[in-house]
C-alpha cells in the first residue's frame, strides 16, 4: 500500500474533512475519551523554521492521546548542521517514528521528504506554500463559531503572496463552495497565480480591496494576516509593506455584530490589542482548536480511517522555475511535475508553473 502523507489538503477529500472536523469536535467535549488510544506510537516533530503553536500543538496532541514524542525545533541541534540532506534526516527519523510532522522554510520540502520516508510525513508549513494543518484549525473554528462553512463572504488581508496558511484556507473553501471572498492587500502582496487559478476554475466569486474600512462592513469573516517578513528578500521590501493593514476598535466599529475575526497568529502589529476583549475576536479561541484539529488528524492517521492519495508526477527535463523551491537545495531531487487546477504542467514540489 502507497504511504499516507499530508502535504496538501486536498490529499484527502472533503468528506474526510468533515470526519476530522467532527471528531475533533467529539475530542474537544470528552478528551478523557482519547487519552489512550494511540500509546505505543512516536511522532517525530522535525522543525527546520520556528513555531510556537503549530509545534506545541502538534506535541500536546500526541501526548493527549497517550503517544509519546521526538524531534528538534532547531535543525542547528541536528546532523543538518553537518550538512545532512533532507533525505538522510528524513530515511533515519522515519525508522525511529510512526509519523513525522515537518516544517520547513523551503516550498515543497515536505513532497521532497515524502518519497523518503517509511512513515506518514504531515506538512507543518512548507516556505510561503502550504499549512494544511492550520486550515483544518480554521475549518474547526469556523464550524464552531458559525455553525457551517458555507454561505459566508471571507475577508482575507495582509500578506497574501507569502501567507502558506492564507493558500490552503482558499484552496480548501473552494473545493467545499458557497463562500465569497474579499482579498484585501497591497498590490505587492497579492495571491499566487496558482492559487488564483484554483479559484477561478472552481467558480469562486471574489474581488479585490486595496483597504479594509471599504469592506469590512460586508465581511462574516476576517482572516487577518501576518506580513511574513522571513519571506522577503530584502528588509526595505518588508519595510514598505509593514503596518499598511492595521484591524483595530475604530474599523470594527464598521463590521457586522456577528463577524468573525481570525489569525492563525503569530500577530505582529496587524491587529491592536484593544480588539482582544471583542466577543468577535476569535483568535485565541481558534489557537486553542489547533490542538484538537491536530488530535484527529493524528489519529486518523495513526489509525489508518482517511485515505490520503498523491497526485500522478511525471519526471521533466529542466528544474522548478521558483527560486526557493527545495528542488533547487537538495539536488538529487528528481524535476517532478504534475498538472495543475487549469491542466498546465506545474513543480510536484512547490506548485509554480512550468516554463
Ligand atoms: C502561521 C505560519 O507559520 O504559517 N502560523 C501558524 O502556524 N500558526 C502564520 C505566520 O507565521 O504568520
Amino acid at each position: 500500500m502507497a504511504l499516507r502523507h499530508l502535504i496538501d489538503l486536498n490529499d484527502c477529500t472533503v468528506r474526510d474533512w468533515d470526519e476530522l472536523i467532527r471528531l475533533a469536535s467529539d475530542i474537544r467535549l470528552n478528551p478523557t475519551d482519547y487519552l489512550s488510544r494511540c500509546r505505543g506510537h512516536i511522532m517525530a516533530t522535525l522543525f527546520y523554521e520556528p513555531s510556537t503553536r503549530t509545534q506545541m500543538s502538534f506535541q500536546a496532541a500526541m501526548l493527549r492521546l497517550g503517544g509519546q514524542i521526538i524531534g528538534f525545533d532547531n535543525p542547528v541541534n541536528s546532523s543538518v548542521s553537518k550538512g545532512e540532506s533532507l533525505k538522510d534526516t528524513i530515511r533515519i527519523v522515519s525508522g525511529y517514528s510512526d509519523i513525522i510532522v515537518m516544517r520547513h522554510p523551503q516550498e515543497g520540502a515536505t513532497k521532497a521528504a515524502s518519497l523518503f520516508s517509511l512513515c506518514p510525513i504531515i506538512n507543518a508549513g512548507d516556505g510561503g506554500h502550504m499549512h494544511p494543518t492550520q486550515t483544518l484549525t480554521d475549518l474547526l473554528t469556523l464550524s464552531i463559531e458559525k455553525g457551517s462553512l458555507s454561505g459566508h463572504t471571507i475577508g482575507l488581508c495582509g500578506d497574501l503572496r507569502y501567507g502558506r496558511t492564507v493558500h490552503s484556507l482558499v484552496t480548501a473553501m473552494c473545493k467545499i463552495g458557497g463562500n465569497k471572498f474579499k482579498l484585501i492587500s497591497t498590490p505587492e502582496l497579492t495571491l499566487p497565480q496558482y492559487v488564483k487559478d484554483i479559484m477561478q476554475k472552481s467558480g469562486c466569486e471574489f474581488s479585490e480591496a486595496n483597504t479594509l474600512e471599504e469592506c469590512i462592513g460586508e465581511l462574516d469573516v476576517l482572516y487577518m494576516t501576518r506580513i511574513q517578513r522571513e519571506r522577503f528578500s530584502t528588509p526595505e521590501a518588508y519595510e514598505c509593506q509593514r503596518g499598511v493593514f492595521v484591524l483595530d476598535s475604530a474599523k470594527m466599529k464598521k463590521a457586522k455584530s456577528d463577524l468573525v475575526v481570525l489569525h492563525p497568529l503569530p500577530r505582529v502589529d496587524e491587529i491592536a490589542i484593544e480588539i482582544d476583549d471583542d466577543p468577535r475576536a476569535a483568535y485565541f479561541r481558534q489557537a486553542a482548536n489547533g490542538m484538537y484539529a491536530r488530535m484527529a488528524l493524528i489519529l486518523n492517521i495513526i489509525e489508518e480511517n482517511i485515505e490520503l492519495t498523491q497526485p500522478e508526477v511525471t519526471v521533466g527535463a529542466s528544474n522548478c522555475p521558483n527560486p526557493r523551491c527545495i528542488s533547487h537545495s537538495e539536488h538529487y531531487l528528481p524535476h517532478y511535475f504534475k498538472a495543475d487546477a487549469i491542466g498546465k504542467s506545474a513543480c510536484a514540489y512547490c506548485d509554480e508553473k512550468a516554463l
